[in-house]
């Protein structure tokens, strides 16, 4: 038995004002059109079909690098589900007994793999599977229409239904699974006499009853199936989905002081006894080890983070950064593409980038590894035990051997051996009493 699993992405999506398409805005760092097709993957989908409009490239290259097998559609001109669905009908023509074609929308990125399984059971005995639910205002949502024994009679869009129609409180979330060898013969006889002039892929579900095939609801939680139309939706979806994340993160047993002040993306890896202080944001990429500590007000991305290190308040963690065991990051210090080995510090106003710590080292307040020259970044390498006094300049590319000390204040260009104390030495003077005859000046 194929399932297929076909996702309609064809629509402009106005109401978003925006250029970028719809199916491509992120909620939890990923486009809504991943979320969907990486849920029909965990499902078990074997065949992807995207259907999009014309002129859609940047969806289909976002597709394509989520499964490059993905099957792309255009339908041409926007005349309705039914219409969209008929755009992929190389996915159901050579349909075997027993095949399942899972038709979901690509604004509607919560659908879980749960609620799709339970469709494919019910699809065992019926012909039309349709994933319902009951929103606490229905408003403008396709109603489902049941019959006595609970059998899906038919879905009534809202602007065909009755006064009485519209207070049934069970809706069409739009995930369908239909028989795939019914399928074309089912769309074929869809027509567009109806309120908005368009192709409803809802009326196959009279059709095939009139065919005398059995239609079923499965039903699913309102959360799951929210629609993704204006930013209002987005920040709602976003909201939905952080809470289950941070639910989750808890559940495995992570401590977050404030967790709704903590942002965290589907990818984030937070391993046993992580404690995450109010106000941190991660972006994409993070991976924290067993008992890492992050104070508030970071932001990290693309960074892995070892047992026991401690990592703020105030710091900004960029990709391409590993910090060892014990490694303690203070506040305002940016880390960048930097590897920093066990048990180094790097405690206060410091920017480290393109470098390699080493075990021990120790950097000073204001340190700067100066890597960029205008044209091209280099490297730092600071030997393992080394001191990095305060304010100093490390001027790549550069390597300060191990155990070596800088003074404050230096401004290091070549190399500096291992034990070595570098210095820039500038002569101080002192003028005695000068302060004081200053200030008296001014009187
Ligand atoms: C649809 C359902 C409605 C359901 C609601 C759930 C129909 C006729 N109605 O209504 O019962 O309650 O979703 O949110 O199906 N699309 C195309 N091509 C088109 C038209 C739409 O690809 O020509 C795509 C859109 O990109 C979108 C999806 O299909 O992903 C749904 O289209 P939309 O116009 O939003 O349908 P609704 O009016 O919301
Ligand atoms: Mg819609």
């Amino acid at each position: 038995m194929a399932v297929s699993v076909i996702i309609l992405a064809a629509g402009k999506g106005t109401r978003m004002r925006s250029k970028l398409p719809k199916v491509l805005h992120a909620v939890c760092g990923k486009p809504m059109l991943h979320h969907v097709m990486d849920t029909a993957r965990r499902f078990g989908a074997e065949h992807q079909a995207v259907v999009i409009g014309p002129d859609m490239d940047e969806v289909r290259a976002a597709a394509e690098e989520n499964d490059p097998a993905v099957r792309v559609f255009i339908q041409e001109q926007q005349l309705g589900t039914g219409d969209a669905v008929k755009a992929a009908k190389d996915v159901f023509n050579n349909a075997a007994e027993g095949d399942v074609t899972f038709i979901l929308y690509a604004d509607t990125p919560f659908v879980s793999s749960a609620s799709l399984e339970q469709m494919q059971r019910a699809s065992e005995t019926s012909a039309v599977v349709v994933l319902g639910f009951e929103p606490e205002d229905p408003s403008e949502y396709g109603r489902l229409k049941l019959g006595e024994e609970g059998a899906l009679e038919a879905i009534i869009e809202y602007k065909e239904a009755s006064e009485d129609e519209r207070k049934i409180g069970l809706c069409n979330s739009g995930v369908m699974a239909v028989h795939t060898q019914k399928l074309a013969d089912l769309l074929s006889r869809v027509a567009d006499d109806n309120a908005k002039g368009e192709y409803y892929l809802t009326d196959i579900v009279e059709i095939a009853n009139a065919d005398g095939l059995r239609c079923a609801t499965v039903r699913g939680d309102e959360n799951e199936v929210l629609g993704v139309n204006n930013r209002e939706q987005l920040a709602e979806a976003e909201a939905i989905m952080q809470d289950k994340l941070r639910k989750q993160a808890m559940e495995n047993g992570v401590t977050l002081i404030a967790p709704e002040t903590v942002f965290l993306q589907e990818d984030t890896v937070l391993g046993k006894d992580v404690v995450i202080h109010p106000n941190v944001v991660f972006a994409a990429g993070v991976k924290l080890h067993d008992g890492v500590e992050i104070r508030s007000f970071c932001h990290l991305e693309g960074v892995e983070i070892k047992k026991n290190a401690v990592v703020g308040p105030f710091a900004r963690l960029r990709p391409g950064t590993v910090l060892e065991e014990e490694v303690r990051i203070g506040n305002f210090v940016e880390v960048k593409k930097t590897h920093v080995a066990k048990g180094a510090k790097i405690n206060h106003l410091t920017y480290v980038g393109d470098a390699e710590v080493g075990e021990g080292a120790n950097i000073g307040a204001g340190t700067v590894t100066c890597n960029y020259d205008g044209y091209n970044k280099h490297q730092t390498k600071i030997g393992k035990n080394s001191f990095i006094g305060s304010n100093s300049s490390l001027v790549a590319p550069v390597e300060i051997g191990e155990g070596a000390i800088v003074a404050a204040g230096a401004t290091v260009t070549k190399d500096v051996p291992k034990d070595a104390l570098v210095k820039n030495d500038m002569p101080q003077t002192v003028q005695e009493g000068r302060a004081k005859e200053m200030r008296e000046a001014q009187k």
